[in-house]
């Protein structure tokens, strides 16, 4: 099995020896990857949708995997017991979908000791959600796969650092790391604001004065800073 960069990253995260429970597992290629490469000791691989989690049952039998993979159809952390995974990966969804997932079942979530998350967007709900919740970020990766960029955040359970706000959206690690995409990321934040300003804007001048117009006016302004000094 060979993985595109996105998953292959997210694999990289994964500890060896661990039991991981991959969430939203669709075609089952991160759970197969792992087992071959002897990286974790078992998996599960849960899908909320009938059609992944057969298409990720074909795959592992395909791959005679399923002594090791158990394949699981239910929502979110439901699939699991508490204590039955070491490691938690929720990739390619909303960020607003993965705090439900991770808030839904606290007493699976809290036996958890490392989360690799890949929200498609809302990534800084995500971070909100981490420091809230305590788990501190200990790895931040930028991946670009077919043109587009994917945000990964690896945390374990611990306080974090309370970090300014400009921060959750770029992401702390990313700014201290300063990776080749940075510059990348930091410009698609932006353009994606710029877009919400000036859909706002277009609303007239009640919308121009409201706190939210301008907490979205200064969070553009300092993107533009942070991109400034890069
Ligand atoms: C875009 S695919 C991502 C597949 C794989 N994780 C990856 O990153 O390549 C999203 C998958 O998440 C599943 N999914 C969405 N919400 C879910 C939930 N609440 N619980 C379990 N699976 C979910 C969908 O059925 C779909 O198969």
């Amino acid at each position: 099995m060979k993985l595109g960069q996105r998953l292959q990253t997210i694999a990289n995260m994964v500890p060896t020896g661990v039991t991981i429970a991959d969430i939203g597992t669709d075609h089952a290629y991160l759970p197969i990857y792992l087992m071959q490469q002897k990286i974790t000791a078992s998996a599960i691989a849960g899908d909320v949708h009938h059609g992944p989690y057969l298409s990720a049952q074909g795959a592992v039998a395909a791959y005679h995997l399923d002594h090791a993979i158990s394949v699981r159809q239910g929502n979110g952390l439901e699939v699991l017991r508490p204590g039955e995974a070491d490691v938690a990966v929720i990739a390619g969804m909303g960020g607003a979908n993965i705090i439900e997932i991770l808030s839904a079942r606290p007493e699976v979530t809290a036996t958890l000791k490392r989360l690799i998350l890949q929200p498609m967007i809302a990534a800084s709900l995500v971070r909100t959600w981490l420091y809230v919740n305590n788990w501190i970020i200990i790895d931040e990766q930028l991946v670009q796969e077919e043109g587009k960029l994917y945000q990964i955040i690896a945390a374990e359970p611990g306080e974090m650092q309370p970090v300014e706000p400009i921060l959750n959206e770029i992401g702390p690690l990313l700014w201290q790391t300063k990776p080749p995409l940075l510059k990348q990321h930091i410009q698609e934040l932006i353009d994606h604001l710029r877009n919400v300003v000036a859909a706002m804007a277009a609303g007239g001048s009640e919308v121009i004065n409201s706190e939210k117009y301008r907490e979205y006016t200064r969070r553009l302004n300092e993107l533009e800073d942070r991109i400034a000094c890069l």
